[in-house]
């Protein structure tokens, strides 16, 4: 029995060195396999749930485009930014530093969804005070950082920035939790990508004014000359 098993191992192994393609040939073929079925049944399931393929496509597509989740995306790094700067135990070099960043980040945000959401939800009557509250909240959180930035005193800047930090938290929870929803529901996915073009636009525009105003102004001290 011993030598009978001797045999076929010694067999084996000179098949196999006789053969080296067919064993990579054994490998990469189930994991063409695995791919090619989950890509079946990704289609498969969104064909399924949707039932128009076609439609679901655009409407996913519209997703990226469309004001609401912009904004969505624009509220994550300023959560990031609030918890750091709430933070009283941080040091205040992280807590500093979170806020010069959050300050630009803000700005560019609150002006471009006043101009773009907010200026849309004005002229809705089932929308405009939402809109007007949203005005006012931006507006308070501009005050606040005005006062922040002229402060001194490292006691009083943390209680500030603390404030401002919960001010603009509260603001951003209210506008993921009623206002969104409520803008979604009076309006098309055709308004929300209108509006989320007229975002981004206003977005690229505010970016150069707010990060760079020195540039801005010499631009217009020369035309201004001429
Ligand atoms: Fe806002
Ligand atoms: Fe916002």
């Amino acid at each position: 029995m011993k030598m009978k098993k001797m045999k076929k191992t010694e067999n084996d192994k000179s098949l196999k060195k006789a053969l080296p393609v067919k064993k990579n040939f054994k490998k990469e073929v189930p994991q063409k396999k695995i791919v090619l079925k989950q890509k079946s049944v990704m289609k498969k399931d969104l064909g399924e749930r949707k039932g128009d393929r076609a439609r679901l496509v655009g409407t996913v597509k519209g997703q990226h485009h469309e004001i609401i989740q912009m904004l969505v995306d624009d509220h994550k790094p300023l959560k990031r930014l609030i918890d750091k700067m709430k933070d009283s135990e941080a040091s205040m070099s992280v807590r500093r530093s979170a806020f010069n960043e959050f300050v630009p980040l803000l700005t560019i945000h609150a002006r471009s969804e006043e101009n773009s959401l907010y200026n849309f939800e004005k002229s809705e009557i089932d929308m405009r005070e939402e809109a007007f509250e949203g005005y006012v909240e931006h507006l308070v959180a501009d005050q606040l950082i005005e006062e922040i930035k002229k402060t001194a005193d490292k006691d009083l800047w943390g209680a500030q920035v603390k404030v401002l930090a919960e001010l603009v938290e509260h603001h951003i929870e209210e506008e993921e939790s009623e206002i969104f929803p409520e803008f979604k529901k009076c309006t098309t996915l055709e308004d929300r990508i209108r509006l989320g073009e007229e975002y981004q636009v206003g977005k690229s525009k505010i970016k150069g004014d707010v990060l760079h105003p020195q540039i801005r102004i010499e631009e217009t001290t020369f035309v201004a000359s001429h």
